[in-house]
């Protein structure tokens, strides 16, 4: 039996004392009026018992006072729970801007994660203490949920087909050394229970060590280069200015796009995922979609993140 269960998961990240801080409020407000009103339940039932001789003559039913203390009473409760979660909430949706980045991939039933220097793992979640991590997430078949307790952080995996934004992203920094629990928190199938693994928080030297020491694959913009050449993509996408086939892609990612359809488009990521496969779905003005085939079903969602990645780096320089 395991004999270590506690109650509360350790309090591992930058949010967590924070989000139990507000869950801890919330829990003593519901006790609190809970008790009060079940006591005045129970004190009136007695006093008012059949047979007592309390005072039934009715008072006066409405006071000024009375009106006024139930309207803003209430109302002063309602906004501190908004205001402190909404600024709880945008805290953890926003990531800081010197987040490290890992890509995450969830499938039935394992995670796979791919870290900034290209070191890929399974199940396993390897981060510096003290440094920012973003998660940007997608699934590869049906709606997964990245949960990990300790650090009080939750967010939907969900299938590039569902809509037309598909990647979440969700975001840590970790206080404490040591490993945490790692769950898939949507029911995804017969082994939804077996998607779960660990987050590895370890010192920045240690860190460092384990990224040398692992098997290392190319960073995701290196990946994507090397795809991006061997599906042939810069035969028109490139460099060719007005002559090219396809729109050039140097500068794209963060820009306006004007569509054909007179429209125009932010080009995130999820615009440039959905260009690849579905390149009819938001054709760029002054460009024809007769030539780019559809590349559905024949990348992977790590192959679309790399590629995506690789365009990504093309606006950076
Ligand atoms: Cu994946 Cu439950």
């Amino acid at each position: 039996m395991d004999t270590d269960f506690r109650l509360f998961p350790d309090q591992a990240s930058t949010v967590a004392g924070q989000i139990d801080a507000l869950y801890f409020f919330l829990i003593a407000l519901s006790t609190f009026f809970t008790i009060l009103i079940a006591g005045l339940i129970v004190y009136f039932a007695i006093k008012y018992r059949r047979g007592s001789s309390a005072d039934r003559q009715q008072g006066d039913r409405s006071t000024l006072a009375m009106e006024l203390s139930w309207i803003f009473i209430p109302m002063v409760i309602s906004m501190v729970i908004f205001i402190w979660g909404t600024n709880l909430y945008f805290e953890t949706a926003r990531p800081p801007a010197n987040a490290m980045e890992v890509k995450v991939v969830g499938k039935q039933w394992m995670w796979k994660f791919k870290h900034p220097q290209g070191n890929r793992e399974i199940n396993m979640l390897h981060v510096p203490v003290g440094q920012p991590v973003k998660l940007h997430m997608i699934s590869e078949d049906v709606i997964h949920s990245m949960f990990i307790p300790a650090f009080r952080v939750k967010a939907d995996v969900l299938p590039g087909n569902l809509m037309r934004n598909s990647y979440t992203q969700l975001w840590f920094e970790a206080t404490k050394a040591g490993e945490y629990h790692l769950f898939c928190a949507e029911y995804c199938g017969t082994n939804h229970s077996g998607m779960v693994g660990s987050v590895i928080v370890m010192e920045p030297a240690d860190y460092e060590q384990w990224l040398s020491g692992g098997t290392r694959g190319d960073p995701p913009e290196v990946a994507g280069r090397k795809l991006f050449e061997q599906l042939r993509c810069d035969s028109c996408h490139l460099g060719g200015g007005e002559s090219s086939r396809g729109p050039a892609l140097e500068g794209v990612f963060g820009s306006n796009v004007p569509l054909a359809s007179g429209e125009s488009v932010l080009a995130d990521r999820d615009y440039l995922r959905r260009s690849i496969i579905n390149p009819a779905a938001d054709v760029v003005a002054g460009y024809q979609n007769t030539s780019m085939p559809s590349f559905q079903g024949q990348i992977s969602e790590e192959g679309l993140i790399d590629l995506v990645a690789y365009i990504e780096s093309l606006s950076k320089k």
